[in-house]
């Protein structure tokens, strides 16, 4: 078969929670409507597709992430005509649609598990039923939920325990059942044949668990985890999804992979036999947190920088591609993680810098762009998510303003919040009540304000992605991080032969004197994008001001700036490869940035 084209990687993606996104029929919940009203508009972020979190018709136990039919769109997004619409439409602009796939689990409401638990063949099988166990501890093994409490629940009318990696509500598929993969593969050539361009599969690597379902290493928490996560038979399963499907359609495959090594990464997703393209992974998040933001620690930059540095080197390495990301609709916004909510705008300019100028494929979720922030809500009841519920009873040690304050840090739900799009009621999102609380900071924060401001954080991103698509060292070019043990700098390079772009972001809330690393003359190179509009130069250096960032090119050849779009050619030839160009050692890192007085 003909080398794929890999379109992907010339992309930068826009990741859609429906639910939150822009209400059409004023009902108070996001739908297509909303969306085809909105297609201008990403596309002036210069977005080349759209990743769907799911839009099929579910109870919504865990908002969409509950199938109860694969083969539809629920009603309350516009249903199956509008969708194919949209298609059409996104198609007519030259873009791409990614869907999400949720196979490790279904609804319980879907029929399969209706049918299953009243032990209906052929659904008898389709799912994890065990016995209730003799003696004290009736559940069939110790694994917990990924949402806390017990993995296993009882159902009453097969008489039999059911295994959920997730809320009760969503009850693990069994993969090791054949006619349940011949289900899945059903799904992806439904979606493919109405014209999809590929899919987002939830929590990919949890799909397979080893036979016999055996205790896990006894963890305080998400116990089993080791056993079922990258488990026996995941590469073997999603291997016959290639070569069944997937290898028959041109698109592009993207795995979710919580606790995921670039090492294990790379047998997903090496370019010479993986079987997906891309990963979600988790390390982008993990700069203030351990395991997952319930886990925290303050943000600590070189742990951060480490961490992308080593992906950016092993996908490299290992001939594999790097999905980039910030935010989605499981974790908390950036910028109060990882920036600062008083330098809002900068920061979330900093943020942006540090991440989109990497090699790999970025994804935007809805809301970065303008710097939408974290919720705090009252009280735990206002609160609608389940894994923010469940986190919570889960916090029995801490006090009560201790677990909401871990709560206001960690939900996922703060990045639900509808889109705030004017200064209107209801931040524009909808006509009616929406569904869940609009972040009051909509008055200040929203798209029609950031549209008239020249210099944005919308604008910003417009130009950053602008950028990054005319040149091509960024997505050819090698990585190296120049300051990794910096406490407060973010100071890169992209290099290919003869081309070398510097991006240097503060993650300071003060001034910053900055001289540049050996090797680079800062007057000599080209400042193609700025934080503050009167970027000066001391010399060969300058001063930062708070979370101040820039993207400096260094070239000989005139043919690196603005080039057309990478597109489908292959422009390593004409860069001859990805090379360093400076020969200074990484280690060399004498802090340099000293407060100004
Ligand atoms: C993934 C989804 C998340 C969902 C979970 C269970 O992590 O991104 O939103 O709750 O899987 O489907
Ligand atoms: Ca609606």
């Amino acid at each position: 078969m003909a080398e794929r084209t890999r379109w992907y990687k010339d992309m930068c993606f826009y990741q859609i929670w429906p639910r939150s996104f822009k209400d059409g029929n004023g009902d108070g919940i996001g739908d297509l409507q909303g969306v085809l009203e909105k297609l201008d508009y990403i596309q002036s972020l210069h977005m080349d597709g759209i990743w769907f979190s799911p839009l099929y018709p579910s109870p919504n136990a865990d908002y969409g992430y509950d199938v109860a039919d694969y083969m539809d769109i629920a009603g309350e997004f516009g249903g199956m005509e509008l969708f194919e619409q949209l298609v059409e439409e996104l198609h007519r602009r030259g873009m791409k649609i990614i869907m999400d796939l949720v196979i490790n689990h279904t609804s319980d409401q879907h029929p399969w598990f209706q049918a299953s638990r009243r032990g209906l063949e052929p659904y008898k099988g389709y799912y994890y039923w065990r016995p209730a166990r003799e003696g004290k501890n009736p559940l069939p093994n110790n694994w917990q939920s990924l949402f806390e409490g017990d993995a296993w629940s009882w159902d009453e009318e097969r008489g039999a325990y059911y295994l959920h990696l997730f809320s009760p509500h969503q009850p693990d598929l069994n993969l090791r059942n054949p006619a349940v993969r011949e289900e899945i593969k059903k799904i992806m050539r439904f979606w493919l044949d109405k014209g999809v361009d590929g899919f987002r599969e939830d929590v990919i690597t949890m799909i397979s668990k080893p036979r016999g379902l055996p205790d896990g290493f006894p963890l305080p928490t998400a116990r089993g985890i080791e056993l079922y996560n990258h488990g026996p038979s995941v590469h073997a399963y999603l291997q016959e999804f290639r070569h069944d499907v997937l290898s028959r359609y041109d698109c592009v495959t993207i795995g979710e992979a919580p606790m995921t090594r670039p090492g294990q990464a790379l047998e997903y997703i090496r370019e010479d036999g993986g079987e997906l393209d891309m990963l979600i992974q988790f390390d982008a998040m993990r700069g203030d947190s351990f395991f997952t933001s319930y886990s925290p620690h303050p943000f600590f930059l070189p742990k951060q920088k480490y961490l992308w540095a080593r992906w950016q080197r092993r996908m490299d390495e290992g001939k594999a591609w790097n999905l980039l990301y910030l935010e989605n609709h499981d974790h908390a916004r950036v910028i109060s993680r990882y920036g600062s909510e008083k330098y809002r705008s900068e920061s979330g300019k900093a943020l942006a810098a540090s991440y989109l100028f990497q090699k790999g494929t970025p994804f935007v979720y809805q809301g970065q762009e303008i710097g939408m922030t974290n919720i705090r809500l009252d009280s735990i009841d206002c609160y609608e998510d389940v894994q923010t519920q469940r986190k919570y009873a889960g916090m029995k040690r801490l006090r009560e303003d201790q677990r909401l304050k871990r709560v206001w840090r960690a939900s996922r739900e703060s990045s639900r919040t509808p889109m705030q799009w004017t200064d209107g009621p209801h931040g524009g999102f909808s006509e009616g009540e929406p569904w869940f609380y609009v972040n009051q900071n909509y008055r200040s924060v929203n798209v029609l304000q950031q549209e008239e401001d020249p210099n944005s954080l919308l604008n910003f991103y417009r130009r950053a992605m602008e950028l990054r698509k005319s040149l091509p060292v960024v997505r050819f070019g090698s990585y190296r991080d120049l300051r990794p043990l910096s406490l407060r700098l973010h100071v890169y390079e992209r290099c290919a032969r003869g081309v070398r772009l510097l991006v240097i972001c503060s993650y300071a809330d003060k001034e910053l004197s900055f001289r540049p690393p050996r090797g680079y003359d800062l007057r000599k190179g080209r400042l193609l994008l700025w934080s503050y509009p009167d970027a000066e130069l001391r010399g060969n250096g300058c001063t930062l001001r708070p979370y101040e960032c820039r993207v400096y090119l260094f070239t000989d050849k005139e043919e690196a700036l603005p080039a057309p779009r990478a597109e489908e050619t292959d422009l390593s030839e004409f860069y001859g490869g990805a090379e360093t160009a400076v020969e200074e050692s990484g280690e060399e890192m004498a802090e340099q940035e000293a407060e100004t007085p």
